[in-house]
């Protein structure tokens, strides 16, 4: 039952009581199994620069910060796999200016945090069609997947010019080649053997999916991977999105429970 937008939109939302101190809401979570692999689609940066009187822009820049944040979090609870939905192969359709903007970003977050992705053993690595972004964002994310690919840690996707039904597509016409140049049998292909031809291979499916914005849809984003994911919607605007509001997401994430469609 959806019971509030305001903040969570979930299955169970019970009122939380008294209001806890972030160490508190920590200690809570670190006492449940965590989500290996979260999801966001990090929604409403324009709105909230459009709420502040704000070019656009400086909604993708406060919406940079949370990113940043975010991985923080995530790194320091010991998460798996991080996933931002950044850009979207509908996303070029945006005034240019934008469009530019936000492929500078990519630029500038290698310069600031290339470092300290490093030193936090983090691996970054990019989903989507990298070759048809401008030559110099390109590069940044080449840089960003070499000089982190031996890294063990957290593993940290960007999808950038990704779109799932495209991903799925792609997918289907290897498997066919495959098939026919005798790699493989018809037989063999399944479910498994589908996940490997997706660009996700061999990362776990995301557990949890969190939608900013109050936008309740998921936008042509890992489609095939969320098949039993926790959904979780607010109208937190992605640059108001604080890392106590990603913990308490985490909470709402341990609250559920999964069945995968069994009893
Ligand atoms: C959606 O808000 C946000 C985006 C399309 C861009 C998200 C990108 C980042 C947060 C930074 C990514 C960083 C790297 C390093 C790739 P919107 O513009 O659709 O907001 P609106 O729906 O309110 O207009």
């Amino acid at each position: 039952m959806i019971k509030s937008l305001k903040r969570f939109v979930s299955a169970e939302n019970p009122d939380k009581g008294a209001k806890r101190t972030k160490e508190e809401l920590l200690e809570s979570i670190k006492s449940a199994p965590l989500p290996e692999h979260v999801a966001i689609i990090t929604d409403g940066n324009g709105r909230w620069a459009k709420k502040r009187g704000l070019p656009r822009t400086a909604g993708h820049a406060q919406g940079m910060k949370r990113v940043r944040e975010t991985i923080r979090a995530a790194d320091a609870l010991g998460i798996k796999v991080l996933t931002f939905y950044s850009f979207s192969t509908e996303n070029w359709k945006r005034p240019q200016d934008e469009v530019e903007y936000l492929m500078k970003l990519p630029i500038e977050f290698l310069k600031t945090d290339l470092n300290e992705l490093i030193e936090r053993n983090v691996k970054v690595q990019m989903l989507g069609e990298k070759s048809k972004t401008p030559s110099a964002t390109q590069q940044a994310l080449l840089a960003f997947e070499e000089k982190t690919k031996d890294n063990t840690g957290l593993i940290l996707n960007f999808a950038i010019n990704y779109g799932s039904r495209d991903e799925i597509l792609q997918a289907v016409h290897r498997i066919i080649d495959d098939v026919q140049n005798g790699h493989i049998d018809k037989e063999q292909v399944n479910e498994q053997l589908m996940s490997q031809y997706l660009l996700t291979k061999g990362l776990p499916d995301p557990d949890l999916v969190i939608r900013t914005s109050g936008e309740i849809r998921v936008s042509n984003f890992l489609l095939w991977q969320l098949a039993y994911s926790e959904l979780l919607f607010t109208d937190v605007l992605w640059p108001d999105f604080t890392d106590e509001i990603f913990y308490e997401a985490i909470e709402d994430f341990q609250r559920r429970s999964r069945r995968f469609g069994a009893v």
